[in-house]
């Protein structure tokens, strides 16, 4: 079974922010759970290059647009690499395969008599990139851009027929209750295609940074039209076709809660009109958000992903991001937060869990373990929460897979406590005892390690290691994880903790 999954696509006027990263993390999550359980995975990430604002930006640097983007592709390749994201594309809408697309998207539309011309009279904000209604303003200004003022446009442009696609919309939500994720975003959309829709301009008339149209050198595409294309190009789209037809349609878009409406209206209108299948999931998740407000490129507020990793590590840090919220709500983002989760968690739960069950096998009875746990409830529950886990995957409860899989080392913990194996080592008459302890609880460290390896894909593949001596298989690991043992004949590995506490920052010292 194949999984196509994708994430919004950046633009490139400023660096990667925490709620970027937000997106891209739980994304790449999501990406490897699908991996792990078997299926034939395409993840797809990049970069929207063109637009006002990027082309601003890029002549504010004193540069070309495209030297500023190819310079713009490294700063977040490296960011999301940092971050452990396993991206099979990275898409980049300057790219020719890409123009290509939405030239052929151009031309099926107006072959379908779905584009036409007419004159724009209304508001732009580059900041959105979106044209606005009079009634979207507020005292004149866009909500979300306070800061710039919109720009009065009246030209000469191409029209999409969106009114078109109201009530093939409308079935479509109907006929596919799953298509909006979660469920509550899908209202607000629903009310939109209920309240009618308006035509949407399409291009942009004097502009130079853009696709040009096919049939009409002097415009340039809308760059909202062009970004959305990029889910098909990078499915191969047009030319690509044995790609294509496997990939398409996606299985999944996961988009922040702002750019539901281009992608659960617009986009499946313009797939409409082109003649391609829908994709099967949008996925609005929320905001990541500061105790000031929220984060964004403009409003100021930039916490930098790359260096909360260096400082907490990617993984712990990939982990927070998924258990502190659930997935589809805002999260509240502090460091007082972050840290607390990855002492209680990971460095008191499941890694002091690893270490000790490590140092006692080996204070204990030479480090291997070596009883039979087919009989265990320990690990029958352990091996249950596998199901629970894939379940919780399938339902985007990102939050609840990792809650699950991390109880398991707090119920570890609990069992340690109550089976006290420093007592059970005082009399060698139970030593078959002691060894069915570790050996249980060792099993269970297989099952919790197996199954937070899509959220922290370097240190719960060094604690299976430790464990059994073999890496986890990325494209497998939770198939086989029910039926996975550790050798009786191999000493669990001890190391230096997967995660050291982190002290809170000293106050400052008073002064005076
Ligand atoms: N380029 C468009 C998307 C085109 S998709 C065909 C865009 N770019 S963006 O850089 O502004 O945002 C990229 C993604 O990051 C969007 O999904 C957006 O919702 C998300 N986020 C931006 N700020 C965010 C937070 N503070 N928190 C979580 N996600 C945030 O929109």
């Amino acid at each position: 079974m194949r999984f196509y999954v994708t994430t919004a696509i950046d633009y490139v006027n400023s660096r990667p922010h925490l709620g970027a990263a937000y997106e891209k993390v739980t994304t790449d999550v999501l990406a490897r759970y699908h991996r792990a359980v078997g299926r034939d995975v395409l993840f797809l990430m990049g970069n929207d290059e063109h637009g006002q604002k990027i082309e601003k930006a890029a002549r504010d640097q004193g540069l070309e647009p495209l030297a500023w983007c190819d310079r713009m592709e490294r700063v977040f390749r490296e960011a999301w690499d940092a971050l452990g994201c396993s991206y099979d594309v990275f898409i980049r809408t300057t790219e020719a395969r890409h123009r290509r697309a939405v030239q052929e998207f151009l031309v099926r539309l107006k072959a379908n008599d779905d584009l036409y011309r007419s004159t724009y009279r209304g508001w732009y904000c580059v900041g959105c990139e979106a044209f606005k209604k009079e009634d979207e303003l507020v005292d004149g200004r866009c909500a979300e851009h306070p800061a710039r003022e919109p720009s009065w446009l009246e030209e000469e442009n191409w029209y999409f027929r969106l009114t078109k696609y109201r009530e093939p919309l409308l079935r479509h939500y109907a006929e596919n209750p799953g298509f909006v994720r979660p469920e509550f975003r899908k209202n607000e959309l629903l009310a939109l295609l209920e309240s009618g829709l308006q035509d949407i301009s399409v291009s942009r008339a004097g502009a130079t940074w853009g696709v040009s149209f096919p049939f009409d050198e002097a415009s340039k595409v809308y760059v909202w039209f062009d970004a959305l294309i990029n889910y098909a190009t990078g499915a191969g789209f047009p030319d690509d076709a044995a790609s294509f037809a496997k990939w398409w349609p996606a299985d999944v878009h996961v988009v922040g809660k702002d750019i539901t409406r281009f992608h659960c209206i617009v986009w499946p209108a313009m797939l409409m009109a082109a003649g391609l299948p829908l994709p099967k999931v949008v996925f609005g998740h929320g905001y990541v958000n500061l105790p000031g407000g929220r984060m964004s490129k403009s409003a100021g507020g930039f916490v930098e992903p790359t260096e909360l990793a260096r400082r907490y590590g990617a993984d712990a840090l990939r982990y927070y991001l998924c258990r502190e919220a659930a997935w589809g709500q805002d999260l509240e983002f502090s460091e007082d937060r972050l840290r607390i989760r990855i002492n209680s968690d990971l460095a008191n739960g499941f890694g002091n869990l690893l270490s000790r069950v490590a140092a006692m096998a080996h204070k204990y009875q030479g480090g291997a373990v070596r009883a039979d746990v087919a009989a265990s409830p320990l690990v029958r529950d352990a091996r249950a929460a596998i199901a629970r886990v894939r379940d919780a995957f399938e339902r985007f409860d990102l939050q609840g897979a990792a809650a699950i899989a991390v109880g398991l080392a707090e119920a570890g913990n609990a069992y340690v406590d109550a089976r006290a194996p420093w007592a059970l080592a005082k009399d060698p008459a139970r030593a078959a005892e002691l060894d069915l302890v570790l050996s249980e609880l060792a099993h269970l460290l297989l099952v919790a390690s197996g199954l937070l390896l899509p959220f922290m894909p370097v240190q719960a593949a060094e604690a299976t290691r430790r464990l059994s001596g073999v890496a986890p298989d990325p494209r497998s690991h939770l198939i086989s994880l029910e039926r996975a043992t550790i050798p009786p004949d191999r000493p669990l590995e001890q190391g230096p903790p997967l995660f050291p506490r982190i002290e809170a920052p000293r106050p400052e010292a008073a002064s005076g």
